[in-house]
């Protein structure tokens, strides 16, 4: 029996490698799929090794293509994603301001952009990511929230979409 694929339904990893099998960008397309259907996001050890495994792909390349592209994670994410863009012009536009606010009212204080690119919140609900350049510099300081591009971000624009969010609002 053949298992329909729908957006409606939990899918465990196994089904929704199986369904990428002999299709083109079947690594890509299995990595992101198993991304979002995974309740925390992300792409654990077992998930890699099963698509390895399934997809008959070498370990090491599906390690690299999930390390190469920003979108995929290996580490367990928050409820929302929220990503600070850090490169030159959002800096010079104050992006660092933007950062260290979003740590604060988070209350992270361990976080080293140097050393990783992204870190949860205690309580779950929002993981902050950095980026090299979202490609809309003349837009700086920009941001995504969920998927969503912010531009011309401001201290207090971010501050009232933290708070709806801690509230569990929409963006
Ligand atoms: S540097 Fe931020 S969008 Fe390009």
């Amino acid at each position: 029996m053949t298992k329909t694929i729908s957006n409606s339904e939990p899918l465990n990893v196994e089904s929704i490698i199986d369904s990428w099998k002999g299709r083109n960008g079947s690594l890509l397309g299995a990595l992101e799929q198993a991304q979002q259907n995974d309740p925390k996001k992300y792409l654990s050890e077992t998930t890699l090794r099963e698509i390895s495994k399934r997809l008959d792909i070498p370990l090491s390349r599906v390690y690299s293509v999930a390390t190469f592209y920003s979108f995929f994670s290996l580490k367990p994410q928050g409820e929302h994603l929220l990503i600070v863009c850090r490169g030159t012009a959002c800096h010079t536009r104050g992006s660092l301001v933007l950062l260290n606010e979003a740590l604060s009212r988070l209350k992270i204080k361990e976080f080293n952009e140097k050393e990783e690119n992204s870190v949860t919140s205690s309580d779950n609900l929002i993981t902050i990511r950095t980026v090299a350049c979202f490609g809309q510099c003349a837009l700086a300081p920009v941001i995504m929230v969920d998927g969503l591009v912010l531009s011309r971000m401001t201290v207090s624009k971010l501050v009232s979409l933290l708070d709806k969010l801690k509230k569990g609002g929409e963006r």
